[in-house]
């Protein structure tokens, strides 16, 4: 029988450009991540996440595949994966690459052979319908890095289709030479020794007819059309017969599939023997703002956790999600703001915020995912000049909020808070010009900062790293690996909850707001055969919860 070491993975999700340049060029590479593996394992994790290191254009980091067979020369070399891959497994850390299958970079081989025209044999590795003969597009369907999903080849005056940048053209995944292709190549991979893939965006595999339109939408204009491109039935059906074949090769790998807009209903159905073996969604992600300022735009506000839709999603996600699936865990990845900048306090409650936080997470039945940095408590990087956002938007909001009178600081921190690229600073590793990144510029900024850096934290026993290697040695034990989850209803800036195993039980509560509050009914009157085994208050003897006090009691 195949034993799913997974079900116990604790992923760490390694940026590669942001984590560790060692060749002086402002980018990180293989070598930091190899040069790093003793901090990475002394962290308690056990599964690396690389986002994607193939050959690349870079148009959206990497997520535009050139070349899959081969490493991208700003990371390294095949030479220095193969190193990396044995030196992770002599510690015992498995590694899952991140598959881009929805889509290549149009500087692909067999982008640049289609688009020799509709004779040619790669043409049909892609999507294309012909131009309407009012010089209209297609249909009304907006592409997720804005502008319409179409895009027109003059030369055949066709219309190929892309859901992200118009440099990202979607394969057909109803030809069976792509999904010939994209299962080969995978293999090759699987055959380097790579435990397991992350599965990007596979949920927009399949189109629905292209003739459809959004409803509602003025004649002329483009909307996000999900419910034609997003999670159509027959997505799991290309979905399995590709896993599938990978599972034959090695059975035991681990398939995380990025299901952005997947509610545990969904989620069950891309789960399974030979489908993923858990995905990561969106649903749980929940903030509010808290600012209420006029001047400053719908969403750029200062913002905190939205608790109760939090705990109602989690609750879905941790009742649904049972007999030996296991969910995903995360507050934060390289496509949005960091944890501490968007749903702690960044500015007051740092430490505390981010330790109450990671605790409310973590210990919830599921897979762990862990942002690089996130364990020493990393910001939002500071962004300096509005030139260095790519998001169009950006430049726009920053003219409104210069307009209101926001300095140029504040406005780049807001715009930050909601902005992808804030979450990409290089790694925190000492306090030096470049914060020990590199010893020239980061690609997309460092923070500096005295006292949260690995160098800093690994000497300070109150640290957000000390405090994280220490939650995942607790996380460890069967009950928070295996119990169930109850979730206790409580104040609304609370999380808490029951883990309970045969005889076992543990409580969690975490106080995740900045103003204090009364310790609960519920918690004070507790007997005694409830011990602590690690917090900040005394339920017994304290009245008051401080902004982010948290407690773990198990019996
Ligand atoms: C990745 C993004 C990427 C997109 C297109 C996502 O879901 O996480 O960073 O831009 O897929 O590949």
């Amino acid at each position: 029988m195949t034993t799913y070491w997974w079900k116990n993975a604790i992923i760490y999700q390694i940026y590669p450009k942001s984590f560790k340049d060692t060749n002086a060029d402002g980018i990180g590479d293989i070598q930091g991540i190899i040069d790093s593996l003793p901090y990475i394992k002394s962290l308690g994790v056990n599964t690396l996440w690389l986002n994607p290191i193939f050959i690349s254009p870079q148009i959206d980091n990497g997520y535009d595949v050139s070349n899959y067979y081969a490493i991208d020369e700003l990371f390294g070399s095949l030479a220095d994966v193969e190193q990396l891959i044995a030196e992770a497994h002599a510690l015992d850390l498995k590694i899952i690459f991140d598959l881009v299958l929805n889509h290549t970079s149009n500087q692909h081989p067999w982008f640049q052979e289609a688009l020799k025209g509709p004779d040619n044999m790669y043409r049909d590795y892609y999507l294309w319908t012909d131009a309407p003969s009012d010089g209209t597009l297609p249909n009304n369907w907006a592409s997720f890095f804005g502008g319409s999903v179409w895009e027109k080849d003059a030369t055949s005056n066709q219309f190929y289709f892309h859901l992200f940048a118009k440099e990202m053209p979607d394969l057909n995944w109803k030809n069976p030479e792509v999904q010939k292709a994209m299962v080969d190549m995978a293999k090759f991979w699987l055959s380097k020794g790579i435990d397991g893939f992350r599965l990007d965006a596979f949920i927009h595999m399949i189109k629905a007819d292209f003739a459809l339109n959004v409803t509602g939408v003025p004649i002329g204009e483009i909307a996000i059309a999900e419910e034609y491109y997003a999670n159509l039935p027959e997505v799991k059906v290309y979905l399995e017969a590709f896993i599938q074949e990978l599972r034959e090769v090695k059975p035991d790998i681990f398939i995380v599939g990025e299901a952005a807009s997947a509610t545990p209903d969904l989620a069950l159905d891309y789960i399974g023997e030979n489908l993923c073996s858990t995905v990561i969604s969106f649903d749980h992600i929940k903030d509010r703002e808290i600012s209420g300022n006029s001047l400053i735009p719908s969403g750029l506000g200062d913002k905190t956790l939205h608790v109760p839709d939090f705990k109602e999603r989690m609750s879905d996600w941790q009742s649904q999600l049972i007999q030996g699936v296991q969910p995903t865990l995360y507050w934060n990845n390289h496509d949005m703001p960091r944890l501490v900048s968007r749903f702690g306090d960044e500015k007051n409650y740092r430490t505390a915020s981010c330790q109450s936080l990671a605790v409310a997470m973590y210990l919830l039945r599921g897979i762990p995912v862990i942002l690089y940095g996130e364990e020493i408590g990393m910001k939002n990087v500071k962004i300096d000049t509005i030139e260095a956002f790519q998001d169009p938007m950006a430049k726009q909001y920053y003219q409104q909020l210069v307009t209101n009178g926001f300095t140029n600081e504040d406005s780049l921190r807001m715009i930050a808070s909601i902005n992808k690229e804030a979450s990409r600073g290089g790694m925190q590793w000492d306090d030096t010009t470049y914060a020990g990144f590199s010893t020239v510029p980061c690609w997309s900024g460092v923070n500096v900062e005295k006292d949260y850096n690995v160098a800093a934290e690994s000497e300070n026993e109150n640290s957000v790293l000390a405090f994280y290697q220490e939650l995942l040695r607790l996380k460890k034990d069967d009950i928070f690996q295996l119990g169930e989850t109850e979730f206790i209803d409580t104040e609304d800036t609370l999380i808490a909850y029951k883990r309970i195993l045969l005889d076992e039980e543990a409580i969690v509560v975490c106080h995740v707001a900045t103003e204090p509050t009364d310790v609960p009914l519920w918690l004070r009157e507790l007997d005694n055969t409830y011990q602590v085994v690690f917090g900040t208050f005394n339920h017994h003897k304290d009245d008051i919860m401080q902004p982010y006090d948290y407690l773990v009691l198990s019996k």
